[in-house]
Order: structure tokens, then sequence, then C-alpha cells
């Protein structure tokens, strides 16, 4: 696709937000990638970027492997904004003095503007978002401070003439009041900006993206019923249609009647050619005794891959994999919780091109999930699918504890309906990144009609959160838990117990394996 020429680069040094950064600015109609800060000068110039932004990041710019820009970069001559770390990497880089703080900075701030700022033009960010150990002491020279907090001198600086902007605390994080102007000010009042990136208007290109890289070719294509696979498909689809196979395999691991309802609305509603693989059997059989959470997303993926595999060879000429990978999958991400260790093998099908020798396209990788929901929606899928809350590829497989048989399928099954209909009439669906039950392998005593029971417990699992890199408990109202619990409980043979999972990711994570 071609990326308007006019758009921003955002240097990443690690920091919790540094998607959020991006998500904000393409959200203002402005363009933006991400790039980790060791990337090369010669391929940032290449980039062509119009303004700069530095993230923020864990580090001090005087630790011994502190990450760093070389001061050529700033060469380029055009406006840069830092942000918290990137602002103390800008003093660093032009002899400013920068320290540890006394009082560490955590969460809301009041600030006062001390000099007026482009960046603070038409609002007043009274609270800000701070998160910062290292505090800017001696401005460089050349740079007015101007705004400063309790416990921090130098909130934000700027150097006009240089175009250097700085700030310690996060606009891009919605408790910084008028965050969003202060960016906005940034891309248009400082950087002159045009609003032209719309997510609407790249639809008609990424289609004509598909069929001049197919040129008559044939495509197969993986669907999951999730939204990013469903809406790459439904853009190849009007690029080339008769020439897309989609392949669907149920692997016995989904919700009830899950896969043939999402069979039914492929074909009848938006019109694909697709192939459905029952394969249920051979999943539940491979699965046997097997209660190690990663040799169960091992033998998933492996066994997808082949059946995948198999079923692609029967397409003749097919030469292409359409795949919906989005950004966030795309970026080289500087990892913030220290190791970059195996936590869990995700399930997918990156290991497939090479195999089948497919070459791949990816027409939403330079995308977020919220892009790609809008894209959908223009493209009129409906938005039982556009809203669907994520879920995982191994399926029910990761929520089940232990042993995986058709009967302990059943009872999560049951409670995932009641999950979902109770979240759904409560009006939280939406607001949830995810709500689901999990069948735990204990069993409990209880009482039931007078007598003894002991039988299995549910766990409940509800968060929010903005990408699933991150996520916190959700607070639900009592009378919802209520309700779950007791239908739980009255509905499902071989339950008698409920309990509600608070804990937040990191340090767990979001499915229980
Ligand atoms: P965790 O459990 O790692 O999950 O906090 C983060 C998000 O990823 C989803 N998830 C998966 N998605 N294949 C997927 O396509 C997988 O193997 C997989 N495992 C976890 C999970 O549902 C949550 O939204």
């Amino acid at each position: 696709m071609e990326i308007n020429s006019s758009k921003v680069l955002i240097i990443d040094f690690g920091s919790q937000y540094t998607q959020l950064i991006a998500r904000k600015i393409r959200e203002s109609g402005v363009y933006c990638e991400i790039y980790p800060f060791s990337t090369p000068v010669k391929k940032i110039k290449d980039f062509g970027p119009s303004a700069l932004v530095l993230s923020g990041g864990p580090s001090s710019v005087y630790d011994k492997n502190a990450p760093l820009v070389p001061k050529e970069l700033f060469d380029l001559n055009i406006p840069f904004l830092g942000i918290c770390y990137g602002m103390q990497l800008m003093a660093y880089l032009f002899s400013g003095a920068v320290e540890p703080a006394k009082n560490r900075e955590y969460g809301h701030s009041k600030l006062q503007i001390t000099h007026n700022s482009k960046l603070f033009e038409g609002c007043n960010p009274a609270a800000v978002w701070m998160s910062h150990g290292d505090l800017i002491v001696v401005p460089p020279q050349g740079f007015v401070v101007t705004s400063a907090t309790e416990n921090c001198a130098a909130a934000s600086f700027e150097n006009v003439e240089k175009k250097l902007y700085g700030l310690q605390f996060h606009p891009e994080v919605a408790h910084t009041v008028c965050g969003r102007r202060i960016l906005e000010n940034f891309l248009f009042g400082v950087a002159g900006f045009k609003k032209n990136w719309k997510i609407s208007d790249i639809i008609k290109e990424k289609i004509s993206d598909i069929e001049r890289m197919v040129n008559g070719g044939k495509v197969v294509c993986a669907l999951s019923g999730g939204v990013d696979s469903t809406v790459a498909a439904v853009l190849a689809h009007k690029a080339i249609n008769g020439r897309l196979t989609c392949i669907f395999v149920d692997n016995g691991l989904l919700r009830e009647n899950e896969g043939n309802n999402i069979l039914k609305f492929y074909r009848e509603n938006l019109h694909l050619k697709v192939k459905f693989v029952k394969a249920g059997k051979v999943f539940l059989n491979s699965l046997k005794g097997v209660k190690n959470p990663e040799k169960k997303r091992k033998i998933i993926g492996k066994l997808f891959i082949n059946i995948f595999e198999n079923e692609a060879k029967k397409i003749k000429g097919a030469r292409y994999l359409i795949q919906g990978t989005l950004y966030p999958d795309v970026i080289e991400s500087i990892p913030v919780y220290g190791a970059s260790s195996v936590i869990k093998s995700h399930h997918n099908v990156g290991g497939l091109p090479k195999k089948l020798n497919l070459k791949l396209i990816e027409p939403l990788r330079e995308l977020f999930k919220d892009e790609v929901r809008k894209i959908g929606n223009k493209l009129d899928i409906p938005s039982e699918i556009i809203e669907r809350q994520p879920f995982p590829g191994p399926g029910l497989a990761v929520r089940i504890m232990g042993d995986i048989t058709a009967a302990r399928l059943n009872i999560l099954r049951k409670a995932d309906l009641i999950v979902t209909d109770e979240i759904k009439k409560s009006g939280l669906y939406n607001d949830l990144w995810q709500s689901f039950p999990v069948l735990v392998p204990v069993k409990t005593v209880g009482v039931m009609g007078d007598k003894r029971s002991y039988e299995s417990v549910i766990a409940l699992r509800a968060v929010k959160s903005s990408d699933g890199m991150t996520a916190d408990f959700a607070e639900i109202d009592y009378d919802v838990l209520r309700k779950i619990s007791s239908r739980i409980i009255s509905e499902i043979k071989g339950v008698n117990r409920v309990v509600y999972d608070i804990s937040s990711k990191p340090p767990s994570t979001i499915e229980w394996e």
C-alpha cells in the first residue's frame, strides 16, 4: 500500500505505552509507525518521517546499557517530541543534566504551566499522568522549561528554533487532561501535518493491492471466526472473488454450535467459498491424557498446520496465503518485562507459507485492531463478528485445566453459554476485552437438596484491556456475578462452585494456560 508521505515515526524505548502513542496519532488522522531504538539512522531516513516521537521506557539514560540513539538523528531537522524517557534522552544528548528523582512520581500529578507553549495552546492540562524515576535537573542550553509539577521542575521543555519538544508526563494516557490536544498541537501546530489518514479511505487501496499482488493467481485463507481473519478474507474476496478459497478447521474445541453457526454465516452472509473441515475427533484423540499446557498448545498447533496443509494442497494452483496479521504482531517489540522467553506458544499459522511454498499476503499488517474493526464496519461485516471478544486459537483446550474429555468440554461449553448470555444481558460485553469460564481440575464439597455433593469448580475470568498485553480484572457488579454463579450451579450437572479470578496481567496472564 502506498502510505502517505506525510507521516510520523515513533522510536520505541520499551514503554508499555508506545502502541498507545501510535494509536492516538492515527486516531488524530496522521499515519505513523513504530521502530525500535536500535534502527540504523539510514533506515529511519528511508522511512521519510515528517516528525519523530521518542517514546518512554523503563531505563535511565545513565544505565550501562541504556537504549540510546545517535545524535546525528537530530540532523533530520524535523520536529521531535520526546515523552518521558524520550525527553530525558533529548536532555542528555544535548548536554543537559538528568538525575534520579528524590521523590519518584507515578500516577496523577498537578501540572502548572510556567511559560507559553504551542503544545498547550487551547488547553490547560491541570492533571497529568507521570511515571518516572529520573528527572531533568538542568535543561540543555537553548531549551525553555514550560511547565512544572510539585516534584518535577521541568515537566516539559522546548527549543522552538530547533523544533525540539519534551514532555516528562504521558499525553497518550487517558488520565492526562487534554493529552490528545497536546499531541495534536504537536502534530498540527508544530509539525504542520494535515489530517490525511482515514481508515475508510484505504479499503479501495487494499483491494487493488491484493488484486495486483495476486495477479490472476489463486489464494487460500485460514478462517477462524475472529475479526482479523474475516476482514482479511472479505478484502480478498472483493479483490479476486472466485479465486479465493477459505479453509475453516473445526478442531472440536470451539464453543457451543460455533463451527456450524460461523460456517453458515460465512457462506450465506459473506458469500465466501469455504471448505469446512470437521476434525474434532482427531484433535480430541491427540489430546487424550495430555495435561501440560505447552504440550496441549504444541499438539493443537501442529495438527492444525497438518490439516490445513492437506486441504490447501488440494486447491490446485493456489500460490498465495492471505493472513489477518495485525501491526502489534509485526512490531519488533522491546521486552519490558525482562526476558523474551516463551510464556505461551501461541497458536498461529506462521509456519504455513514456508511449508506450503505459498507467498504470504498480509493486508492488515500495518493496522491496529480498532482500525480493522472500522474497516469491517465499512465492509458491512455484521457486529457479531466485528465486536466479538478475542478467542484463542487452541480454543477451550486452554480453558480446561487437566484432561480434555468430551464430558469436560460439555461442561465448559454450557458454562460459556451462560457467561456470554449474562454478560451480554448486562450490557458489559463490548466493554470487556474478554469474559469466559475456566474449568478447574478441583472438586469441592457442597450441599445440594440436603445432600452432600462433591463436584467441579468453574472460575470466571473477565478482564478489561486495550490490546491483551496488559489487563485488569473487571469490577463486575455483584448482581451479575450472582446471576452467573447461580445459573452455572443450578443448570450444569457436575459443578457446585464458582469463583472469580481477581488477578491482573502481569503478573498473571488472561488465559489460564
Ligand atoms: P494471555 O493468556 O497470553 O493472552 O494473557 C493474551 C491474549 O491472547 C489470546 N491468546 C491467544 N490467541 N492464539 C491466539 O490467537 C493463542 O494461542 C492464544 N493464546 C492466548 C488470549 O485469549 C488473550 O486475548
